[in-house]
């Protein structure tokens, strides 16, 4: 008797018989189909697509090398944390029921760590999601976003995929201008974005530089601030950690893919006044973040070894590498993250070191994308990461 597959596979052939080839979009690279002309509206044509980097096991491969070191992402090189693992595991039996709604535990426990209402908080599949449901939530129409130009990248596409217009400031010596961007503000402007530190240049604003922007700034006018790296930073008196400030027009991202390790199990949150929160929340997908993500950050959110770890290697890291890269005479931007800026002054530059790691085994990133083509970014690794990029480095130059 034939298999229930067997069944199907024989359907579909009859299916693709009977019907009618004028209706089809055909995907045979002979025949272009004939697509509507206004498929997608022009500011989702004019979106460039997402290009990834080479797999890693293709490169290996290709280039003959065992090992691959990917420095190009500002991950945690640590692996996750042991503790998030084990919430991970011990969860797997559940992932045939929808998780909590509400992720009520979570959120309750970062309720606790910030003091504040669990209404404050709004927990997404990383911090990049509910920036997006932000976007989703507050802009409409002649609405428009006003921010840095070298910054995270992620908010430029969300922006302009929502079809709003995207005003922005040039960085001044490698940091936000926030009196270009206070002055900037008009009638029309809804959402200011700031990157604190920020991505990729690794640079701060500080506390008071903060609180005279925020003087100016009209009190209609919502601020993200993102602070995917804020952990890295908060040890710096000069920091100006949101939470502590508590602003009603400010809604602070963060997230659990850098410090807490856990880049790939999509997992970041916003805080803000329960006004605003309740309105990122009517947005977000009922169910996202998922279980698994819901019961790793609770468990990594208690996981002080890890994060101590974490920062640890952070600082010994950073005062390698820039200790080596000022013997080679690089040009780096001061960070207070977990990566690095080099400003090589020409993009040849850049793509000479870039191909020049690649054959190393190691990837960095070029910042062209950023609106930084003279500048490439790397992660601080293990120590023997580390040591590696150097060698390779001295090897390059
Ligand atoms: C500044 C900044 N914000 C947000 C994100 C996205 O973080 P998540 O992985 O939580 O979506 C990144 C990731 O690189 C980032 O650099």
């Amino acid at each position: 008797m034939a298999t229930f597959i067997q069944q199907l596979a024989s359907m579909s052939q009859q299916l693709a018989l009977v019907s009618d080839p004028k209706n089809t979009i055909r995907f045979s690279p002979d025949s272009q189909p004939e697509v509507p002309k206004r498929l997608v509206p022009p500011h989702v044509e004019s979106l460039k697509p997402y290009q990834p980097g080479r797999p890693p096991e293709e490169l290996k491969k290709e280039l003959g090398i065992e090992r691959f070191v990917n420095m190009a992402s500002n991950e945690n090189p640590l692996g996750p944390p042991p503790s998030a693992l084990a919430a991970i595991q011990a969860n797997l039996t559940e992932i045939n029921r929808y998780p909590d709604l509400c992720g009520t535990k979570l959120r309750e426990a970062l309720a606790e760590r910030f003091a504040t209402k669990v209404d404050n908080i709004a927990l997404g599949s990383g911090s990049e999601s509910t920036m997006a449901n932000i976007i989703r939530a507050f802009l409409h129409d002649d609405d428009e976003v006003l921010t840095s130009q070298g910054t995270f990248i992620g908010l430029y596409v969300l922006v302009k995929a929502q079809g709003i217009k995207l005003n922005t400031v040039p960085l001044k010596n490698y940091h936000f201008d926030l009196d270009a961007i206070a002055d900037a503000v008009t009638p029309k402007t809804k959402i200011i974005y700031l990157c604190n530190p920020n991505n990729p240049t690794g640079t701060i604003f500080t506390r008071t530089e903060f609180e005279n922007f925020i003087r100016k700034v009209p009190e209609h006018v919502l601020v993200i601030l993102d602070e995917a790296y804020y952990e890295f930073a908060a040890h710096n008196p000069e920091y100006p950690d949101s939470m502590r400030y508590r602003l009603d027009n400010v809604l602070t991202l963060r997230t659990f893919a850098k410090a807490y390790g856990m880049a790939g199990i999509r997992l970041g949150y916003g805080l803000g006044h329960e006004y605003l929160i309740d309105y990122v929340n009517r947005i977000k997908l009922p169910f996202e973040p998922n279980i698994l993500a819901q019961s790793a950050g609770l468990a990594a959110l208690h996981d002080d070894e890890y994060l101590e770890h974490t920062l640890l290697n952070n600082e010994e890291g950073m005062a390698y590498l820039t200790g080596e890269f000022d013997k080679l005479g690089l040009q780096r931007i001061p960070s207070y993250s977990n990566f690095i800026m080099i400003e090589m002054g020409s993009q040849e530059k850049v793509a000479r070191i870039h191909e020049g790691l690649l054959r190393h085994g190691i990837a960095i990133r070029p910042l062209t994308a950023f609106g930084l083509p003279t500048c490439w970014r790397v992660s601080i690794g293990l120590p023997q990461e580390n040591e590696l990029l150097i060698k390779a480095l001295k090897n390059i130059l």
